[in-house]
């Protein structure tokens, strides 16, 4: 079975074709950084507008073979720009006379790593599943696939929104994940490097009262608005970005920042993973770009005994191959149903 998916919740225009919920037959995707970038972060009327103008030659480009049904992403995500996506779903399925499938962009980067893999999900149940995005730090227990149980997320920032705005108080550029994440590469390969030399910043820790208002428990959430404060003093006592950045500063500064975004992520993962007999771990979305990040996860899955399981680099951030490929799972929420559907900026993960 092809299914045709579109994607327009943020700043990339996709759609992708996809065989039977695993192999990808096109994946198109044209993104919009570069019109969001001197704003330092996406401006949704713009996105919207971009979307409009580029839908239908992405569409085009994505239809390499017959379509059976047509899948869309419906939140969560900037409602001016999931319009674009939904309208051109709805129109496409209706033009075709194939079901419209209706699917959630969390759950859809949770089952990227299954792209191009002849891995069953129900193979990898149960799981822990971990989405970090620019939009989401969040912890979900999978007993089986397409059940999902939130059992820990961020109380503010996402992990994404953290590294985006470092980089934009170091005036580093956007988005800000992909730049430190070089420049921290860059910096723990130098033969001088000592760890000692780290700045010792916040650890994303999440306080206990926050955490029980939304029902979780403190010691599977995170907090990012301390490091970001700590890395704003930081700067500032030591006299602005530019003044960092001809001292040569800035790669120790966003090393020690990363560091501690990982450490915070691995460690509530660690503690997640104790609290089942899992069997794997899916980590998915922009941020699992990270190669520090994946190297660090891959400890704590060998230590917890699970195996880790993530995307190609290709479909780590936001793509339509993941939409169309996580439809064929989710064919049951098809229909006149999903024709009538409106977009639902704030869905969560499995809703
Ligand atoms: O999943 P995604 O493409 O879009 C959302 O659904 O949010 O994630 C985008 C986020 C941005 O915040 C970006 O800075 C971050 O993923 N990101 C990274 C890396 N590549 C992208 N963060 C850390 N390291 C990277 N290599
Ligand atoms: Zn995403």
């Amino acid at each position: 079975m092809n299914i045709l998916g579109i994607e327009t919740s943020c700043d990339e225009t996709a759609a992708a074709l996809v065989r039977d919920g695993h192999q990808v037959l096109s994946n198109v995707v044209f993104s919009q950084i570069p019109l969001h970038v001197k704003y330092g972060g996406v401006v949704p009327e713009i996105a919207s507008r971009a979307h409009v103008e580029k839908i239908g030659e992405v569409i085009k480009e994505a239809i390499v073979d017959k379509i059976d049904a047509v899948a869309v992403t419906w939140g969560p995500g900037l409602s001016p720009a999931l319009i674009v996506g939904l309208n051109a779903a709805k129109g496409l399925a209706k033009a075709l006379g194939v079901e419209l499938i209706a699917v959630n962009h969390i759950e859809a980067h949770l089952h990227t790593p299954f792209l191009d893999s002849s891995l069953l999900p129900e193979e990898a149940m149960p799981a822990l599943a971990l989405a970090v995005s620019g939009g989401h730090t969040t912890w979900i227990d999978m007993p089986r696939y397409t059940q999902y149980h939130i059992i820990g997320q961020t109380l503010d920032d996402a992990a994404g929104e953290a590294f985006d705005k470092a980089a934009k108080l170091l005036d580093l550029g956007y988005p800000g994940g992909p730049k430190i994440d070089k420049i921290a590469k860059e910096y723990l390969a130098r033969p001088d490097y000592k760890r000692s030399d780290l700045i010792s910043f916040p650890k994303g820790r999440a306080r206990e009262g926050v955490s029980s208002l939304s029902g979780l428990s403190a010691d599977l959430c995170v907090s990012f608005s301390g490091l970001k404060t700590a890395l704003l003093r930081y700067v500032q006592q030591s006299g602005g970005a530019k003044k960092l950045s001809d001292d040569g500063e800035i790669p120790r500064i966003v090393t020690s920042y990363q560091e501690a975004i990982i450490e915070a992520l691995c460690d509530r993962t660690a503690r997640a993973l104790k609290k089942r007999d899992y069997r794997s771990l899916i980590v998915g979305g922009g941020v699992s770009l990270n190669s520090r990040l994946r190297d660090s996860l891959q400890r704590v899955a060998d230590r917890a005994n699970v195996k880790l399981l993530t995307a190609l680099p290709k479909y780590c951030g936001d793509n339509a191959a993941m939409i169309a490929a996580l439809a064929y799972y989710r064919r049951n929420r098809s229909g006149q149903e999903a024709m009538s559907l409106d977009v639902n900026p704030s869905l969560e993960a499995g809703e």
